[in-house]
């Protein structure tokens, strides 16, 4: 029984104060959920509103990719040092230690290998595997304009409506064939349409050109992708135009685990993603960290 010796009368209920009711700091993402916005919370840094997601799902259509050849070696020493991992259930399971605090996006479409046709996906995980992983979102791949278009677009809005009745996010990944074009033109069209269905937020690719067109009319976060493998000078450059021009984040994979030192790199990028950090002093960042071992 509870005590009730000497309770006390005097209380203050604070009539004069109004109750504090503020707005999400995710654009777009006012009207979610409770447990989506806490979800996305945790992918983005509430303070900086930024994510870096460090992507190596790369195995999922092409193997053992250079540099993720053993994710205990190449990506465990990396892991403290990302907001979130993009990784698949299997590379999840067999060697990310469940204590590990990151938010996780799982890899949540599949299929073709790179023999194939690669837009030729399907949706690859269900939602209870997603809800017992507690993963923070799935990623799915969309190929606006690809063989597939229609097929890898269907994928994406199943998995909003699963997502959404759990409260899970759905990450779009603006997938680019060999054959597409990478202007602001292309992704404008690309990450407004995965937004108008549904998706959370969106990954696509930096563009030197009017990317800041792409971000202001998507309206819910950018994350971009890094890319091919770039000197460590230019893609701490690229990820800071991102920035500056408006994206909420990265989320990137070769030009990190395939630096010359993948944990100085990763800092590198947390400082020009979280505190506005110029490539430069970034740069001289990944050096300092990359000379003192
Ligand atoms: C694969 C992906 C990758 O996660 C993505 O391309 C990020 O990796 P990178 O920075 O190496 O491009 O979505 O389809």
């Amino acid at each position: 029984m509870a005590d009730l010796d000497d309770v006390q009368e005097t209380r203050n209920y604070y009539t004069d104060i109004p109750q504090r009711s503020e707005p999400f700091f995710l654009k777009g993402s006012n009207a979610l959920d409770w447990g989506m916005q806490n979800r996305l919370s945790r992918i983005f840094n509430p303070k900086s509103g930024k994510t870096v997601m460090l992507a190596f799902d790369h195995g999922y259509f092409q193997g053992p990719t250079t540099g993720l050849e053993r994710i205990d070696i190449n990506i465990l020493p990396l892991v403290p040092y990302a907001d979130t991992l993009m990784l698949t259930r299997g590379i999840l399971r067999s060697n990310i230690p469940p204590s590990a605090n990151n938010s996780i996006v799982l890899r949540a479409s599949g299929g073709p290998s790179i023999l194939k046709e690669l837009s030729n996906e399907e949706v690859a995980v269900s939602i209870e595997d997603s809800i017992r992983l507690n993963v923070s979102a799935m990623a799915v791949q969309v190929f606006i304009g690809g063989e597939n278009e229609k097929q890898s677009v269907i994928n994406m809005t199943k998995l909003v409506d699963q997502g959404t009745r759990y409260g899970i996010p759905t990450l779009a990944v603006t997938a680019v064939g060999k054959e597409m074009t990478r202007d602001a033109k292309y992704f404008r069209l690309a990450t407004r349409m995965c937004a108008e269905l549904g998706a959370h937020y969106i990954k696509t690719y930096y563009v030197e050109k009017d990317f800041d067109t792409v971000t202001s009319c998507c309206p819910v976060p950018i994350v971009i992708a890094g890319g091919k493998k770039l000197p460590e000078l230019d893609a701490l450059k690229m990820a800071y135009n991102a920035i500056q021009q408006g994206a909420a984040g990265v989320d990137m994979g070769r030009n990190i685990f395939q630096s010359e030192a993948p944990v100085a790199m990763i800092q590198a990028v947390r400082a020009v993603v979280h505190e506005n950090e110029t490539p430069e002093k970034a740069l001289d960042l990944y050096n300092t960290i990359k000379n003192s071992k």
